[in-house]
């Protein structure tokens, strides 16, 4: 199914032509969805902005346009407005056949994406033996979504976990190890030293008190370097405890992810460097090698350096990420490359975006994007904290999220006078608690900083999880009330509009490509959450306007109106659950 907007865009374009010539074919008609209902449905802004090319008021312009628009199949006959506005009104019978067509097609009308692409997302990265924190649940939430949307169009996507596996703190931890856990060395496939993050705290406080340790430390690093097998078999045992405990979260949260750490670029970095030098960007600077960057000075406006490789012949974060940067092109063969990190790391993104640029190394077809996003706060408005003033660890926090959907639940039963099994509490409450901490942070614009707060993200209204589940719910009590066989309804049934708000849903409902398009350009999950809060409303209203399953004061009802609004219900329940999907949030049928 091609999209309403997309076939209004091929209609302009034929009516440009035909008005002006082939000189303006390709013109954008400048389409966009009308800001108030009495201005119709869609807006063409075009004629205003080519005055000027055509030497004409903007008012002719869209006479002569409107002339020889062809769109009467789709449109009541278009309004010209103020200046030159070109206002159109979709017609119900064409609604009605769209909705058809969009209940009858598993995709819901989405068509594939015409030239799919391989697409590395890069999301989630935590680093071993630390601490994975709201930041990395940010990134894991939303790179998800992004993947799971890419994905749904087709694109075929490599999700990768950038995960901090490699640097000098290595050396340090497996100095510990080594005291403390000497055996494990030798024996254990698996390592249970319980807390990491607590470990790590020690082996620091160890390191930082006592000289020698500290050059055993050094050392471990070396011997790492060179592959010495025990230092690295110390070195896998942490990576695994730490992956187990990342696992956790993953299997909570339903994260499909590949693990490809830094240390998988350990090997390609001095060709990095190399491959730089012989580019000649690369400047000695005290005794540290470095690109000088166009656009990045420091305070005292003096150019700032991109050091590829220390003073001491480390190398560093952006080495890797140019060396991951050059794989993935060369070898994964990804024409778009997106990663999903904290917006404070919007510089180093733009400055080895900038090397690889200016060393060539980024072919014109392939994309590189930085999605950033803005920080957790707490409810005081600062750095989300625990009460005591630690940091928030995300299996505490899942857990009471969890916690408190079951206890709203359990409330929600008892007014309500029902009993229900544990096993349905237990899924519904770990249902709605973590789809509600997830729809949190997806429903806001990712670029913002946003306010953790469980009570608002589990209240009924609202933009939030638990709103939409119910609308899904809704749709599935009628269906049970009606002993409805969704399954069927579509093979009998033909959309009939009538009502005001049974139009408004439909053409809302018919959104859907023109938004799941946008947000596989601008990779804005926000979108799609503005757009299934929207639908759930107008679901709502409709339902309390236009009744489905029997006339509200028990008169004869129309067979045929009947099965259309079944089936309006239906559409609207499978693109909740489909958008739900796609922000990786699975619905239930009763809750
Ligand atoms: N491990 C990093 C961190 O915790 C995130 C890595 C993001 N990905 C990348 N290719 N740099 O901040």
């Amino acid at each position: 199914m091609t999209s309403t907007l997309n076939q209004l865009k091929a209609r302009f374009d034929k009516a440009f032509t035909a008005a002006f010539g082939a000189d303006l074919t390709g013109t954008d008609p400048m389409l966009v969805l009308a800001t108030n209902p009495k201005f119709g449905d869609y807006q063409s802004n075009a004629a205003m902005s080519l005055a000027k090319k055509l030497g004409m008021k903007p008012r002719d312009i869209a006479l002569r346009v409107v002339e020889n628009l062809e769109i009467s199949d789709i449109c009541q006959p278009p309004e010209i407005a103020g200046p030159g506005f070109i206002n159109l009104t979709l017609k119900p019978a064409y609604l009605e056949s769209q909705l058809t067509a969009m209940q009858s097609d598993s995709r819901l009308g989405v068509p594939l994406a015409e030239n799919p692409q391989r697409v590395v997302v890069d999301f989630s990265s935590p680093n071993i033996a630390k601490e994975m924190h709201v930041g990395h649940l940010r990134s894991t939430i939303i790179g998800d979504s992004i993947a799971r949307i890419l994905e749904f169009f087709g694109h075929d996507v490599l999700r990768l976990n950038h995960v901090g596996d490699w640097g000098t703190q290595f050396g340090m931890l497996i100095a510990y190890l080594r005291e403390v856990y000497p055996e494990a060395l030798t024996t254990a496939n698996a390592l249970d030293i319980g807390d990491l993050v607590a470990f790590y705290k020690k082996a620091k406080q160890r390191f930082d008190e006592d000289e020698i340790f500290q050059e055993t430390a050094r050392q471990e690093v070396v011997k790492l370097q060179a592959g010495a097998e025990d230092t690295r078999r110390a070195w896998q045992l942490l990576c695994e405890q730490s992956r187990r405990e990342f696992q956790v979260i993953y299997d909570w949260l339903d994260i499909n992810l590949t693990e490809r750490g830094e240390s998988f670029y350990n090997p390609l970095l001095a060709a990095v460097v190399e491959d730089l030098e012989k580019t000649g960007l690369l400047v000695e600077n005290q005794g540290a090698k470095c690109v000088f960057l166009d656009g990045f000075s420091n305070k005292e406006g003096e150019p700032l350096p991109l050091i590829v490789k220390k003073s001491d012949g480390g190398y560093n974060y952006a080495t890797t990420d140019l060396a991951a940067l050059r794989y993935r092109i060369e070898k994964d063969g990804a024409t778009r490359i997106i990663y999903v990190t904290d917006s404070g790391q919007s510089s180093h993104f733009a400055q080895f975006f900038q090397v690889a640029k200016r060393a060539g190394w980024l072919p014109e077809n392939v994309e590189i994007v930085h999605v950033p996003f803005g920080l957790v706060l707490g409810e005081d408005g600062k750095k989300i904290k625990t009460r005591a003033g630690d940091t928030v660890r995300l299996k505490d926090l899942l857990n009471e999220a969890i916690e408190r959907a079951e206890k709203d639940l359990q409330t929600r039963l008892k007014e309500e006078g029902r009993t229900e099994e544990e096993g349905f509490i237990k899924n519904v409450a770990k249902v709605v608690g973590l789809s509600a901490v997830k729809y949190a942070d997806l429903s806001q614009n990712r670029n913002s900083n946003y306010i953790f707060s469980f009570d608002k993200m589990l209240a009924l209204q609202g933009n939030t999880a638990p709103y939409m589940l119910y609308a899904y719910v809704r749709v599935q009590g009628i269906g049970r009330k009606g002993e409805i066989d969704f399954d069927t309804v579509g093979d009998e049934a033909k959309v009939v509009l009538t009502e005001e708000s049974e139009l408004t849903l439909a053409k809302h409902l018919l959104q859907l490509t023109e938004i799941l398009n946008g947000v596989e350009i601008d990779l804005l999950p926000h979108r799609l959450c503005e757009y299934l809060f929207e639908l759930s409303k107008k679901f709502n209203q409709f339902y309390e306007q236009c009744p489905v399953l029997k006339s509200k004061d028990g008169s004869a009802f129309d067979e045929s109106q009947r099965m259309s609004r079944l089936m309006v219900c239906d559409l609207t329940a499978k693109t909740l659950k489909l958008g739900l999907s796609l922000l990786g949030i699975s619905v239930v049928d009763r809750m």
